[in-house]
């Protein structure tokens, strides 16, 4: 019996929301390695605006946008043993999750346990595995230290408080509005500063006593970044994964050593989780930081995938907090 043909959001050239299309699309059977998976909800990501405005180019058009999502294996492919037809799954990437089904390589999922529920997986992946890299492996943080994250209210950010909080960290963080300071400090901000009114490099100095920060966790780029730079202590980390205000501008090493011989990287998580064992390491860990409440993910707002464009036009305004989901 034909099936019917499923819908996904479909890119033909970048630019605005208004490049989101609804489409049908042949998802196919899946092929030696891969499942098909129906979707219950995708996640929806900063990442996704960089896609659809081409600052992350992708090489082949049309593409469906979104990394992230979960639901209901439906069909599995030759060699694959790790997942069945009925499993309940997410994934954090690859590209092509704004989507009723797709393909997907079965390497890629992990199986969820009772506690996650579907939706919540669908909000949490990214950013939960990339809350992991960040605290677990790019700069471990440690009980007592005192940190940075910037966009604290925002969907990384939000669990990055908690579970920074929950290593025994006191966690500076800024944000939009006072709104946003309620919520980031009801999620183990410490210190929320509101970034559009207060100077954040001077607050981290009074909270510190001028001490400042072994590590600053910044997102938001270019209206941040150098102002991120004189927040951290001699020899201190800064971690500079995103780029939500624009990309950061070229600097030459030598501001590095000016600055206190500091360090410098910019993760991607795709880097963090390429192999199978990484990403099952990281899932568990954020699995258990979850499902022990030690870091609540709600699903703050919820959007139909199919006018995709409204969910990504309250994303760059800065109107979404914590999490968010397009159910399909
Ligand atoms: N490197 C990686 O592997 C990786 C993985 C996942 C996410 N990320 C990055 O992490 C960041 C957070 O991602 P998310 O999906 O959780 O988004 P989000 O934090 O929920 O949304 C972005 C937030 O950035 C802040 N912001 C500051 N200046 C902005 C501007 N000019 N335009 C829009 N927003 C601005 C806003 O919060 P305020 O109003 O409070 O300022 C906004 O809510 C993004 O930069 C994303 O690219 C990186």
């Amino acid at each position: 019996m034909a099936r019917i043909m499923p819908h996904a959001i479909q890119i033909h050239e970048t630019g605005g929301p208004e490049v989101l299309k609804w489409e049908e699309v042949a998802v196919g059977e899946p092929g030696p390695g891969q499942v098909r998976l129906r979707q219950e909800a995708a996640g929806l990501n900063f990442i996704d605006v960089y896609h659809r405005t081409g600052l992350y180019p992708q090489k082949d058009f049309p593409f469906t946008p979104g990394v992230e999502g979960a639901g209901i294996v439906n069909a599995v492919g030759t060699g694959v043993s790790s997942v069945q037809v009925g499993d309940r799954v997410a994934y954090a990437g690859p590209i092509g999750g704004y989507a009723e089904e797709r393909l997907i390589d079965a390497d890629r999922l992990v199986e969820l346990p009772d506690a996650i529920a579907t939706d919540q997986a669908a909000a949490m992946m990214l950013q939960g595995l990339t809350a992991h890299m960040l605290l677990r492996q790019v700069h471990r943080v440690q009980p007592g230290e005192t940190i940075l994250i910037h966009a604290a209210a925002g969907g990384v950010g939000l669990i990055v408080c908690q579970w920074a909080k929950a290593l025994g960290a006191t966690v500076i963080g800024t944000v939009g509005s006072e709104e946003k300071a309620e919520l980031a400090r009801a999620h183990g901000c410490d210190h929320p500063i509101v970034y559009t009114r207060q100077d954040f490099v001077a607050e981290v100095e009074r909270i510190t006593a001028g001490r400042k920060l072994p590590v600053v966790y910044d997102s938001v780029g270019r209206d941040t970044f150098l102002k991120s730079l004189d927040c951290l202590a001699p020899r201190g980390m800064m971690v500079s994964f995103g780029n939500a205000s624009g990309s950061p501008d070229p600097i030459a090493p030598g501001l590095l050593a000016q600055k206190g011989s500091l360090f410098l990287t910019r993760p991607t998580l795709f880097n963090y989780i390429a192999a199978r064992e990484e990403l099952e390491g990281a899932a568990a860990e954020l699995f258990e930081a979850v499902s022990s409440g030690a870091v609540k993910v709600e699903v703050k707002q919820r959007f139909a995938l199919r006018p995709a464009a409204k969910a990504h036009r309250a994303l760059e305004a800065r109107k979404t907090t914590g999490s968010t989901i397009l159910t399909v």
